[in-house]
């Protein structure tokens, strides 16, 4: 299985970035992680600061024989109608994952425009939330499979 993991703008500083909020793990630190973790899956990561290259790489990811897609479109997430369509576009699964508790923060961030077109957001278990779409997405194959 091949997971594609897409992080957008900002989550490159993860680590040094409000780690109040983010955590003190560095973006390289999570993919590490997620690699020893599912070492039976075949990751591909992806960090972005432009919403066009997120965009292209959603559009790409089939033909590269993606199987499932974890997005953290970070601020993006509440106003891309790009990114929305992208996800939209594309016959992939896409688990949303935010770090923090989008819910529980200033207004503008407690509307996604991409979730209701993903499979499923994750939102405020911390960085552990990767770890989690990960597995939701491995379920979601196992259920297809039986
Ligand atoms: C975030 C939440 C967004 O509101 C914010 O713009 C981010 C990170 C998160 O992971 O909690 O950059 O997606």
């Amino acid at each position: 299985m091949k997971i594609l993991v897409i992080n957008g703008p900002n989550l490159n500083l993860l680590g040094k970035r409000e780690p109040e909020v983010y955590g003190k793990l560095s973006l390289k630190d999570i993919e590490d992680g997620l690699c020893k973790t599912f070492p039976r899956v075949g990751f591909a990561f992806f960090q972005s600061n432009h919403e066009g290259a997120i965009i292209d790489t959603l559009q790409s990811a089939q033909a590269e024989g993606v199987d499932g897609i974890v997005l953290n479109a970070a601020a993006y997430t509440h106003y891309s109608y790009a990114i929305r369509d992208a996800i939209a576009a594309i016959a992939l699964p896409v688990i949303e994952v935010h770090i923090s508790n989008i819910l529980l923060r200033e207004e503008f961030r407690k509307e996604s425009v991409t979730a209701p077109v993903c499979k499923a957001q994750i939102s405020g278990f911390g960085t552990e939330g990767y770890r989690i779409a990960v597995e939701t997405l491995i379920q979601h194959f196992s259920q297809q499979q039986s």
